[in-house]
């Protein structure tokens, strides 16, 4: 059976290749999305973009995702998503009940983590994942999404 490492590594050539063959942004998330998602069995896989002119209605927006149904908007600082954002990291959740603040889009969802993908050093988006089991996500997760979601920009 494959490591973890070893599956991250497998994909890189793919996720290269989707990233190469494609400039629309909303295109290669799509396609990451569901690369991500079907190569690891999550539960819930898919981007928020950071939307909207005014900083003060700034807002993470659904991006492309797979999975079931999912909020739409998250607020600055709210949920693990919007902690990511507003603390410019990477946020490993091993248990969502033990997150204040976790938006529970999905009763399903017991571990999670949430992935900022910045574009010149401001952060455009997160990556945010979901599994059904607890701990599913560590340090080696964050290590080779970050660099997988690093592919992302133009
Ligand atoms: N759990 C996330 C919300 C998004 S869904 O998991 C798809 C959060 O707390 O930000």
């Amino acid at each position: 059976m494959q490591t973890k490492e070893e599956k991250y590594a497998a994909i890189l050539p793919a996720v290269r290749s989707l990233m190469s063959g494609e400039d629309d942004v909303i295109a290669r998330m799509a396609n990451l999305a569901a690369l991500l998602h079907y190569e690891f069995g999550f539960w819930w896989t898919g981007f928020y973009r950071v939307c909207g002119k005014d900083s003060e209605k700034t807002e993470l927006v659904l991006g492309p995702f797979q999975g079931p149904l999912a909020c739409t908007r998250i607020g600055f600082g709210k949920g693990v998503c919007g902690t990511a954002w507003a603390e410019n990291r990477t946020v490993v959740v091993p248990d969502v009940e033990k997150f204040p603040g976790h938006i529970a889009c999905s009763s399903e969802s017991r571990s999670e983590i949430v992935v900022p993908v910045r574009q010149c050093g401001r952060i455009t988006a997160v990556l945010d994942i979901d599994s059904r089991e607890l701990g599913t996500f560590d340090a080696t997760d964050a290590e080779w999404l970050e660099k997988i979601v690093g592919y992302l920009p133009l």
